[in-house]
């Protein structure tokens, strides 16, 4: 399968994602550079971005001393950079091998974190407490069938005046064949509910395989993302759209300052990556 639509239940396929992300982490554990994190002043490439793209729209221009919740946080590489910047950090995913990865990884780096083992489209009845700061990146909501239902933790998590941040792939970037010799499209761009399911032995870091190929995934469009916060209740502050994405989609992409992108001459034909900031009033 790849991105073939299927008839699918939420349950099924989110148990068949977590299968799979369980086989991901000890191939992202040997991938992911974790010995740059020796340098207690690294923050990774991703939070080093972000943070500085959060600083206009928190107070002081920090996360200092903020109670942050790093939703889908993964084995928390991200969730340490975050706490290097400052933030006292949660951190929630479905993944019980992740969360086992990252509290070892925080532990390591004499880090104090939270970490919460559950679904994220449930993360309100799980996660104690409420947060300045609910943050999420790169390959998230694209593993999530409800963004509705979504937005509404996020808005849950959040106390009033708490700001969401989110920089993750472009869904006009996931609508296109990454495996073809130009931009071509073959994926839905708009959603309407029914999963994409792909089978792919290999992870995008490392050259391990995993024993649960199969996942499921939804596109989202910009708008619908953008809407299920508002309608959330949350205040849009920004929305941006780049050109430089962490990891290479595709064969063709060219490494560049940050990340990898499009070659040159197709670079402002589509974008890569979209950034929303958002306020619970
Ligand atoms: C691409 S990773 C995000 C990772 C982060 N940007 C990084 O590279 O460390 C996606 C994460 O989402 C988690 N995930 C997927 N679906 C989830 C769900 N329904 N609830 C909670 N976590 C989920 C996976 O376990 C995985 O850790």
């Amino acid at each position: 399968m790849t991105g073939d639509d299927v008839a699918i239940g939420w349950a099924e396929a989110r148990e068949a994602n977590r299968l799979n992300w369980e086989d991901r982490v000890p191939l992202h554990e040997a991938a992911y550079g974790l010995d740059a994190y020796d340098d207690p002043a690294y923050l990774g490439p991703v939070v080093e971005h972000d943070v500085a793209a959060m600083a206009p729209f928190l107070p002081g221009g920090t996360l200092r001393g903020l109670d942050l919740c790093h939703l889908q946080c993964h084995i928390g590489t991200d969730t340490i950079g975050l706490a290097r910047a400052g933030a006292r950090i949660t951190g929630v995913d479905f993944s019980a091998g992740a969360l086992a990865s990252a509290a070892r990884f925080a532990a390591k780096h004499g880090v104090e974190a939270t970490w919460v083992e559950c679904d994220v489209l449930d993360a309100r009845a799980h996660v104690t407490g409420d947060f300045d700061v609910v943050y999420t990146s790169i390959g998230a909501i694209t593993w999530l069938a409800d963004l509705d239902r979504w937005a509404a933790q996020v808005a849950a998590l959040l106390r009033p005046g708490g700001l969401f941040y989110i920089r993750d792939g472009h869904p006009a970037l996931y609508a296109l064949d990454e495996a073809a010799d130009h931009l071509s499209t073959r994926c839905r761009y708009f959603a309407d509910g029914t999963a994409q399911a792909w089978d792919a032995e290999y992870t995008y870091a490392g050259d391990g395989t995993v024993a649960h190929p199969r996942t499921y995934e939804w596109p989202h469009a910009l708008s619908e993302t953008v809407n299920a916060l508002l309608g959330a209740g949350l205040r849009l502050e920004r929305l941006d759209e780049g050109t430089v994405l962490p990891w290479r989609f595709s064969p063709r992409m060219v490494e560049v300052e940050g990340g990898y992108a499009w070659p040159e001459a197709e670079r402002a034909l589509v974008p890569c990556t979209f950034t929303v900031v958002a306020r619970r009033p």
